[in-house]
């Protein structure tokens, strides 16, 4: 990209004419806006290179508008313009990222310098960009992020604020809700992104094998150990560990852990070599650490070095909007890396997909989309290349017995508790099934209680105090 698309924005009609003309002369396309409000609704039309706006303007002044189009078109250089040349607004303006600074009234001259100096520094940074992006190509795999809802709106915000700077992040969400795709984002868009990205599962390898995994070991540390070996915090020097399923770290070296973090410094295993080791951590888990702390599983401190940032991932169920975008994507790479000729998935089935409850998140969703993709005769996946996603189609089907609901439902629910945990079971469930049961019959009857009595086959007492127990409202009319 070099500068090509220029808006401008003044309320002086003579100022846009004048720069209108002169920046097409020299081959721009330049787009006008007489205020802050149509400078911002031409920005969500086009994408500009350059933006030169007047800092007063009615409504929406230029401060204001410098940096709402800082915050939401970063690559956009704004020039601010001024007729009052004060000291406070040149720094507002530089303050809140303005390229450059413009005072009223001007020589062409100067604006051209500006432009040649956008040109300029736009290529370095366009060289450096796609320098880094084939690096970071390389490096990710090219691991797109899906999924454009409010929730994950939220979770990179707090992504892009904290990747720059070291700080800890503690990523926590259920399984397969992509813990270590944003770990990784983390990492590809910190500084260290050309250092290592060194990731290990502390549920995955035997207790008595993770200390040296992580810290490494000298030769004839244990039986065994016939080589020296560096540890993951050796090998990610100068780039990002990632602790995934930390919950499950044995007491012991959390302790350990917890030192090496605080003292930023690690020995190996049966050695006693001091290295300094410069390491940044995102930790994961799809436990609950509260539970592991109050059961004296997870040390507290540990938990509050890790938890610096945290970061919760929604699960699917909490955003079922990228369904279909999330659909599309795992149908291109199925494309892509298994050859399939699948090429899209019709409404029903998307709205079919999007009734199911997927326990095991975007990767469920994934392999399911894989292994239709593979078996589906067709070019568009339809319902019925879902056999195993039951719940979604039972869901639909009017002819199931109350029974056969309540059943399903049941079991799904009790699946997700932990039962043990329970000491009124029984009651919880009777109360789920009587507080629909009462509140559909009254609504039936308008409120009335001797009605909603008599249909329900109980006594009106006893009615009355089920309303009292259960917290039933009851609306009359
Ligand atoms: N937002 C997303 N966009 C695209 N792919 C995703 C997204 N979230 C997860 N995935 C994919 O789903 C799979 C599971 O993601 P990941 O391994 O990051 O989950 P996890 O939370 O670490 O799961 P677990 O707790 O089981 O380890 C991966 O193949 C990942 O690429
Ligand atoms: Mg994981």
């Amino acid at each position: 990209m070099s500068i090509e698309r220029i808006l401008v924005a003044d309320d002086e009609e003579s100022i846009r004419w004048v720069l209108s003309r002169a920046l097409k002369k020299q081959g721009f396309t330049v787009d006008l806006a007489e205020d802050g409000r149509q400078a911002l609704n031409l920005f969500r039309k086009n994408h500009y290179d350059l933006a030169v706006l007047d800092i007063k303007m009615p409504g929406l002044q230029g401060i204001e508008l410098l940096k709402q189009v800082r915050e939401e078109y970063p690559a956009t250089l704004v020039v601010i313009m001024t007729a009052e040349s004060t000291m406070e607004n040149a720094v507002a303006a530089m303050k809140n990222g303005a390229y450059d600074y413009l005072t009223k009234p001007f020589d062409l001259d100067a604006l051209d310098a500006i432009i040649l100096k956008a040109q300029k520094a736009a290529e370095v940074s366009n060289q450096i960009s796609q320098l880094k992006e084939e690096l970071q190509g390389q490096y990710s795999f090219g691991r797109s992020i899906i999924g454009n809802s409010q929730p994950m709106q939220e979770v990179y915000k707090t992504l892009g604020r904290v990747a720059p700077s070291d700080v800890t992040v503690m990523i926590t969400g259920e399984s397969g809700t992509g813990k270590e795709l944003i770990a990784r984002a983390i990492h590809f868009n910190s500084g260290r992104f050309a250092k290592p990205f060194i990731a290990i599962n502390c549920a995955a390898i035997p207790h008595d094998l993770l200390e040296s995994e992580l810290f490494g070991h000298e030769r004839g540390a244990f039986t065994g150990a016939t080589e020296r070996k560096a540890g993951k915090f050796e090998q990610a020097n100068g780039g990002t560990l990632f602790l995934d399923e930390i919950g499950d770290m044995p007491l012991e070296l959390q302790a350990k852990l917890l030192r090496v973090l605080q003292e930023k410094e690690i020995t190996r295993t049966g050695g006693s070599q001091i290295l300094h080791v410069d390491v940044r951590i995102v930790a994961a888990t799809n436990q609950n650490i509260a539970k592991l702390i109050a059961a004296k599983r997870f040390r507290e401190d540990l938990y509050y070095r890790l938890n610096v940032v945290p970061i919760n991932l929604p699960s699917l169920q909490q955003r079922k909007d990228d369904i279909p975008a999330l659909v599309e994507f795992f149908l291109q790479r199925a494309q892509k890396d298994l050859g399939v000729s699948v090429t899209e998935c019709s409404q029903d089935t998307i709205e079919f997909l999007q009734r199911h409850s997927w326990p095991g998140n975007v990767r469920e969703l994934e392999n399911v989309i894989k292994r239709a993709a593979l078996l589906s005769p067709n070019h568009i996946l339809m319902p019925e290349d879902f056999p195993g996603l039951l719940d979604g189609h039972r869901n639909k089907n009017q002819d199931e017995s109350l029974e056969t609901v309540v059943a399903r439902k049941l079991e799904n629910s009790l699946a997700k508790m932990d039962l043990h945990e329970l000491d009124n079971l029984y009651e919880m469930v009777l109360h789920q099934i009587e507080r629909p049961l009462i509140n559909i019959i009254l609504h039936q009857t308008r409120g009335n209680q001797v009605r909603t009595a008599e249909i329900l086959g109980i006594n009106r007492n006893t009615l009355r105090k089920k309303i009292n127990t259960l917290a039933i409202e009851v609306k009359r009319g």
